[in-house]
């Protein structure tokens, strides 16, 4: 292991025919650390976990996790490892007692430490008084919960979430990340976290790495990523204007050096702007549309100005997203993919 690694990912590769998913990432998770995979939906971070799990063969390159190879040693890494991944079956007629019996006797554990396991994971989540019934009748939050209970039923050094919180409503998800952080803080276990969750990166992530068309564009902590952001000559403004109209919107979308626009309400707009000449340009824009600045403030980034400033406005999966991308981008380069 290097400084401390348990998780040493190299020019990782994943192509289905001609398109790359994943397209030669590298990066080192630390022992004990919760390292967050954020990208837009399909920037291959599933693709990603599958490899880190054995359940998908890299096409190139390779990762270590916890001196394992995932394409020589695979039986060895499954030992290490623990997924909670996108679409988990449980038996829903099943209880949840059974279904994690089930699950666990796949595992080698002797049956005596497993009822014991089961039994404490159930508390630990707070579904003893509902380790009898279906998990058919379960609510979402309470079938994620079963989710994680079961990837952990084998102790894993290393813990794999994908989208943990997806679909839940804020008392589920605040659970859920409590839950992680709780058992990364007691247990010393090592998480990596896929998401598109901007309050999930902020709040569960020692490191983030921004994920786009199976690149990495950028990894830091997320205090580093906004001092970054800054940095590199991109701000947040709030505008207040006494005559909003969408032809003003669409004039500074237009801009060069208008990343994102959002219309906070009748008045207000919030606009991500990077470069020496953002403020002369809007202003003059604006003016020329006869609009009227009240006020104008400058806001400190959050995860998602960042994340924007990144990954572009663009919805993703459409067609064209398939395609190649003609160059990367470094981090923090400037977007091509604006609304236009
Ligand atoms: N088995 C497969 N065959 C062909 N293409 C695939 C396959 N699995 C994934 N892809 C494609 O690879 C890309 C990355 O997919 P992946 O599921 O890793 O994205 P993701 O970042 O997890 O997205 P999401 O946020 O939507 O879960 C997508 O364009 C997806 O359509
Ligand atoms: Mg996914």
């Amino acid at each position: 292991m290097q400084n401390g690694s348990i998780i040493e990912v190299k020019n990782l590769t994943k192509t289905f025919g001609k398109f790359t998913a994943v397209d030669n990432i590298s990066f080192n998770v630390k022992e004990g650390e919760i390292f967050g995979l954020l990208g837009p939906n399909g920037a291959g971070k599933s693709t990603t976990l599958r490899m880190l799990s054995t359940l998908a063969k890299p096409t190139s390159g390779t990762a270590i996790i916890g001196g394992y190879d995932i394409v020589k040693n695979d039986t060895e890494v499954r030992k290490l490892i623990g997924i909670v991944s996108e679409k988990m079956i449980m038996y829903n007629r099943l209880t949840a007692k059974e279904n994690l019996w089930f699950f666990g006797s796949l595992f080698n554990i002797p049956k005596d430490v497993l009822r014991k396991r089961i039994d404490e994971l159930l508390e630990l989540v707070q579904l003893t008084k509902f380790k009898n019934a279906q998990v058919g009748t379960f609510s979402t939050g309470m079938r994620q919960r079963m989710n994680v209970v079961r990837a952990l039923l084998n102790t894993p050094k290393v813990l794999y979430l994908d989208e943990p919180t997806l679909g839940l409503d804020p008392q589920s998800s605040v659970e859920i990340r409590e839950f992680v952080k709780k058992l990364n803080r007691e247990n010393g276990t090592t998480v990596i976290v896929t998401t598109h969750m901007m309050v999930d990166a902020d709040l569960m992530c020692d490191r983030i790495a921004i994920v786009d068309h199976g690149k990495i564009e950028a990894l830091d902590t997320s205090v580093n990523l906004k001092k970054q952001f800054s940095g590199a000559n991109a701000t947040v403004i709030k505008l207040e204007l006494s005559n909003l109209t969408p032809e003003i919107i669409a004039t500074i979308q237009e801009l060069h050096c208008s990343d994102s626009v959002t219309q906070e309400d009748s008045t207000h707009l919030k606009i991500l702007v990077h470069g020496e000449e953002a403020f002369d340009s809007i202003i003059d824009a604006i003016r020329s549309k006869g609009g009227k600045i009240t006020s104008m403030e400058n806001l400190q980034p959050t995860l998602e100005d960042v994340f924007l400033h990144i990954t572009g406005h663009q919805v993703r999966d459409s067609a064209d997203q398939k395609m190649p991308m003609a160059e990367h981008r470094g981090p923090f380069a400037r977007q091509q993919s604006r609304i236009r």
